[in-house]
């Protein structure tokens, strides 16, 4: 282990260490960060479980579980030797008082403080209580709290003020992951970073926008969070809605945090609401039943581990939305995401509005210009447009404009943890929710959760491995539209 007396260096605090996220993202990120030379020297990784456990067997646990989700390239025993001296364990009841004098032995850095929640949120509040009173927050502490932040409005807010008596707002760096991605943070320079896209980055310009994560993983292990959260409030109200703010807000003022956010926050206040009769019209449920996945034969939502008996959660959704200001006056924004589909891509897509008037008819093969930014797994930008086909006459036909970003650069491509890791440690708080955004993001999700309740909406069943109910393709092809990989 680094040498206490190195009072100024970092410290890394890491509550809920021996969990899911730690093991799979959390490890694997600060090894690619330490591999890469991006932590300063001496800085510390204190891991907290509830597992009594000495030091070495933490080190073993983890040493037994997190290199599958590294690399197998970036794997290299001396270096993971050198990583795992820097982390300590502490097996404490983060609910009890009494047990955190156990972490303030350790003289914690008396320069930057990092305490990492990758606990149930509903533990976040205790552990800042706990934190503060043991007089283990100081002007150099920052606070990063993992999603989901609450479950409805009122328990998002009672977080945010929980944790608000020990940290500032400034201090307080909440996770989306999703604004981690290279993709998504890309999203921002090709839309600010080119001259071309702006002055038609609006209505009536664009007729439609459709952002779709899909995954092909079912839910896994993690039915006892997943059952009680659902799609809604696992994908939309946080990943899904944080795409949409970034293709709709008008340019930020700077790339300062609050000038971003800023920006994002007017997107989520101009969703327009959701009554009843939009609820019932312009939202699909769905939950997977059995089917094919990746070429396996999988089981039903309601047959995986853990989940209920006749349990209603959704493991789809579509919707369409709406965003009630100048630049998006009328063009809807349909968002979809799910699980066991057929297919995992991140996408999003922007279709531009039809010639007024084309001197070349009516064509089967014509095509509206589209922008199709891919985001994961492939990481790309293409653009659709018409040529012309060779030969006689004047016949269109449909190409793509193709930028695959991945081979566009040499450089190393870090994964979404990684560098917001490494913004916490900078201080950079640009691509972390402040408080009001995610409130906002609540506003807008919950009243769909209670008219889905009010509506005794059931999920539509839809076979793993296909792309969701039929009411999905339904939603757009009221409108003429389609999907993206159905058109
Ligand atoms: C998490 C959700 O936030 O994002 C998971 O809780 C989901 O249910 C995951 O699988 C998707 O992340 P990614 O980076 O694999 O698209």
């Amino acid at each position: 282990m680094s040498s206490a007396d190195d009072t100024a260096a970092p410290d890394i605090v890491i509550f809920g260490a021996a969990g899911d996220l730690s093991c799979r993202k959390l490890l694997p990120a600060l090894y690619m960060a330490h591999m890469h030379s991006r932590l300063e020297p001496g800085t510390r990784i204190l891991a907290i479980g509830r597992q009594a456990w000495s030091r070495q067997q933490y080190l073993d646990f983890i040493d037994a579980r997190s290199p599958a989700f590294i690399e197998p390239a970036a794997m290299d025993a001396s270096v993971w030797g050198a990583f795992l001296a820097r982390l300590d364990y502490i097996g404490l009841d983060v609910s009890d008082a009494g047990a955190y004098a156990a972490l303030a032995q350790r003289q914690l850095s008396q320069g930057l403080r990092v305490f990492y929640l990758a606990t149930a949120p509903s533990l976040f509040a205790r552990i800042c209580e706990h934190l503060g009173s043991a007089g283990l927050i100081h002007e150099g502490s920052r606070v990063v709290l993992e999603k989901p932040l609450g479950t409805d409005l009122a328990s998002a807010q009672a977080i945010n003020t929980a944790v608000a008596r020990h940290f500032r707002e400034d201090q307080i760096y909440r996770i989306d992951h999703y604004l981690g991605k290279e993709t998504v943070q890309n999203l921002m320079v090709l839309r600010f970073g080119n001259a071309i896209f702006e002055p038609l980055w609006r209505a009536p310009f664009i007729k439609s926008v459709q952002i779709t994560v899909a995954e092909t993983v079912g839910v896994g292990s993690r039915a006892g969070f997943y059952d009680g959260a659902g799609a809604l409030r696992d994908m939309v109200q946080n990943h899904l809605l944080q795409l949409l703010c970034i293709v709709a807000m008008e340019p930020p003022v700077s790339l300062e945090a609050d000038d971003v956010r800023d920006e994002k926050l007017k997107v989520m206040r101009s969703l327009r609401k959701m009554d009843l009769a939009a609820i019932g019209r312009d939202t699909v449920r769905g939950q997977y039943g059995a089917g094919v996945a990746e070429g396996q034969s999988v089981q039903s939502y309601l047959q995986e581990e853990g989940v209920p008996a006749g349990s209603r959660t959704e493991t789809f959704v579509a919707l369409r939305a709406h965003i009630d200001n100048a630049r998006w006056a009328n063009v809807p924004f349909f968002l979809r995401t799910g699980k066991r589909m057929a297919k995992r891509h991140s996408q999003i897509v922007i279709e531009f509005s039809e010639q007024p008037f084309s001197i070349f008819g009516s064509s089967p093969h014509h095509r509206p210009n589209r922008l199709i930014i891919s985001l994961q797994p492939e990481e790309s930008i293409h653009l659709g447009m018409m040529v012309k086909e060779p030969g006689s006459g004047m016949k269109l036909h449909p190409v793509e404009l193709g930028l695959d970003l991945q081979s566009s650069s040499d450089k190393r491509r870090a994964e979404a943890y990684e560098r917001l890791l490494i913004d916490v440690m900078k201080g950079r708080l640009t691509h972390f929710m402040r408080r009001d955004e995610l409130e906002a993001a609540w506003r807008w999700v919950e009243p769909i959760l209670r008219g889905w309740q009010a509506l005794e909406e059931k999920p539509r069943p839809y076979a793993a491995g296909s792309w969701g109910p039929a009411a999905s393709s339904a939603l757009m092809a009221r409108e003429g539209l389609s999907w993206f990989e159905e058109s």
